[in-house]
C-alpha cells in the first residue's frame, strides 16, 4: 500500500527530530528483513539500492521485488537510488520505481558537482522525485574495512553547502563530518560543530553516509543537529555474514539453504535495533498522515486510425514502445488491439507515469513531441485520452 513521497517523509522526520534508516539491500533476504524490521517496529523506512552494488544483483529484477514489497508493506516506505552516478542512472532508477534519488558527484570539483547535480535535479523534479546531493567526501567502501580504502575525507563547508543547495535545488544534503563507509577501527570522531553550522544555514533534512559503527550518543547528536536520514549497510552485511559463518561451523557440509538459515532474522534484528536508536519506532502512523502517497498515473489513449494499414499501426506502436519508454518518469508503455469484432476504438496506448508530475513533463518532452508530431497525430483518427491515478485506497469522495 504505502509508497510515500520521500520529501514529505523526511520533512516529518526533520520536524519531529528523529531519523529514518536508509538500509541498503543487496538481495531478497535483505529486502524482506528490512521491511519486516520496519513493520515490527511500526516505523517508516527507506529501501536503498546503491549503484555501487549493481554488480551483485540485477537492478531491474530487484526493483520489481522492491516495488512489490513497498506496495505490500503496512508501514510508509520510500525507494531510493543510493550513490547514483549520472543523469542516465537516475532516469533509469525512476523509471524502474525509485521515488527518491541521490546524485553522488562528491569526488569532483565544486563547479562540476553543481553542474551534474543540476542536470539530475531537473530530471527528477519533473517526475516529482526529490534529490539528495552530496558535498564534501565520505571515504571508504560499504561492507569493507574502512582502512583498506583510506581515500581523502573532505569535510563539508557550511558556506559552500549554502551555495550548493541554492544553485542546485537539492531537497536533502549528504554531509561529510567524519563518518566513513564500512568498518572503522576505533571510535570515530565527528565534527558536530560543523554539522550544527550546516544545519543552521540550510535548514533542510541532512543525510549521514557511513552510518555503521557510531555510538548511540553520536546518533542522537546527529539527529539533534538536523540529520533526518542515516544510511546503513555494513553492520547488516556483517550480521548476515556472521550468521553464515556460524551455520558453516555447525555443519561444514551445509548446502545453500543450510548456510542461509537464520540470515534474514539476523539482518532484521539489526534493522530493528537501529530503528529504535534512530527514534523511528511507532512513527509509521504519523508519517502516513503527513505524507502524500506516491501513486503512479496511467495515461490511457483509445483510438482509431485514418487511412493506414494495420501493419503500419504496428510499426508506429513498436517505435513508440521504444522511444517513449526511455522518457524520464515513464514506467511502462503497453500498446493494445481491441479483442472484440466491432469495437468503438480498435487500438490503445497505456503509458504508466511514475507520478502525476510526469503528465506535464511527458507532454513537453522533446522525444514525445517528435513522436507525436511525426508518427502518431497524422495517423490517429478519433480518440479519447484520459489520465487515471492508480488508486490503492478508496478515495475520500466515495468513502
Ligand atoms: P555503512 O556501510 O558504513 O553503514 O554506510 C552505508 C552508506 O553510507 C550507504 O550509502
Amino acid at each position: 500500500m504505502p509508497l510515500v513521497d520521500m520529501k514529505d517523509m523526511l520533512g516529518h522526520t526533520f520536524r519531529e527530530r528523529y531519523a529514518v534508516g536508509a538500509f541498503d539491500l543487496v538481495s531478497l533476504d535483505f529486502l524482506e528483513a528490512i521491511v519486516a524490521g520496519a513493520e515490527a517496529r511500526c516505523a517508516p523506512v527507506i529501501l536503498s539500492l546503491a549503484e555501487s552494488h549493481f554488480e551483485y544483483y540485477d537492478f531491474e529484477l530487484t526493483m520489481a521485488a522492491t516495488a512489490a514489497a513497498a506496495r505490500r508493506a503496512s508501514v510508509p516506505v520510500a525507494i531510493h537510488l543510493d550513490h547514483g552516478a549520472s543523469s542516465e542512472s537516475v532516469a533509469r532508477a525512476i523509471n524502474l520505481g525509485c521515488n527518491g534519488v541521490m546524485v553522488d558527484a562528491s569526488s569532483v570539483p565544486f563547479e562540476s558537482n553543481v553542474t551534474t547535480t543540476c542536470a539530475v535535479v531537473q530530471i527528477a523534479h519533473a517526475c516529482g522525485v526529490p534529490v539528495e546531493g552530496e558535498l564534501g567526501y565520505v571515504a571508504g567502501v560499504e561492507g569493507e574495512d574502512a582502512e583498506k580504502h583510506p581515500g581523502k575525507v573532505v569535510y563539508t563547508s557550511a558556506e559552500e553547502s549554502c551555495a550548493y543547495v541554492e544553485r542546485t535545488g537539492v531537497d536533502f544534503l549528504a554531509v561529510s563530518i567524519g563518518t566513513v563507509h564500512g568498518r572503522m577501527r576505533g571510535a570515530p570522531k565527528l565534527d558536530f560543530e560543523r554539522l550544527a553550522r550546516i544545519n543552521e544555514v540550510l535548514h533542510i533534512p541532512l543525510v549521514i553516509h557511513g552510518g555503521t559503527g557510531l555510538s548511540d550518543d553520536q546518533y542522537h547528536k546527529l539527529i539533534e543537529n538536523g540529520t533526518a536520514k542515516i544510511n546503513y549497510y555494513t553492520a547488516l552485511a556483517d550480521a548476515a555474514a556472521g550468521r553464515m559463518r556460524v551455520n558453516m561451523l555447525r555443519d561444514s557440509r551445509a548446502g545453500y539453504t543450510g548456510l542461509m538459515n537464520g540470515v534474514r532474522g539476523a539482518i532484521q534484528a539489526e534493522v530493528e535495533r537501529m530503528i529504535q536508536v534512530f527514534g523511528g519506532a511507532n512513527r509509521a502512523e504519523a508519517v502516513l498522515a503527513a505524507a502524500r502517497r506516491f501513486n503512479p498515473v496511467e495515461h490511457v489513449i483509445v483510438y482509431n486510425v485514418n487511412g493506414i494499414e494495420d501493419t503500419q499501426v504496428e510499426n508506429i506502436m513498436a517505435r513508440g514502445r521504444e522511444v517513449l519508454a526511455r522518457i524520464p518518469g515513464v514506467r511502462r508503455v503497453v500498446t493494445g488491439w481491441a479483442v472484440s469484432e466491432e469495437p468503438k476504438y480498435r487500438f490503445c496506448w497505456l503509458v504508466e507515469f511514475a507520478s502525476q508530475s510526469v503528465i506535464d513533463s511527458y507532454r513537453d518532452h522533446p522525444d514525445h513531441v517528435a513522436f507525436a508530431n511525426q508518427w502518431f497525430r497524422s495517423a490517429a483518427g478519433d480518440r479519447v485520452s484520459i489520465d487515471f491515478a492508480h488508486v490503492t485506497q478508496v478515495p475520500a469522495s466515495v468513502a
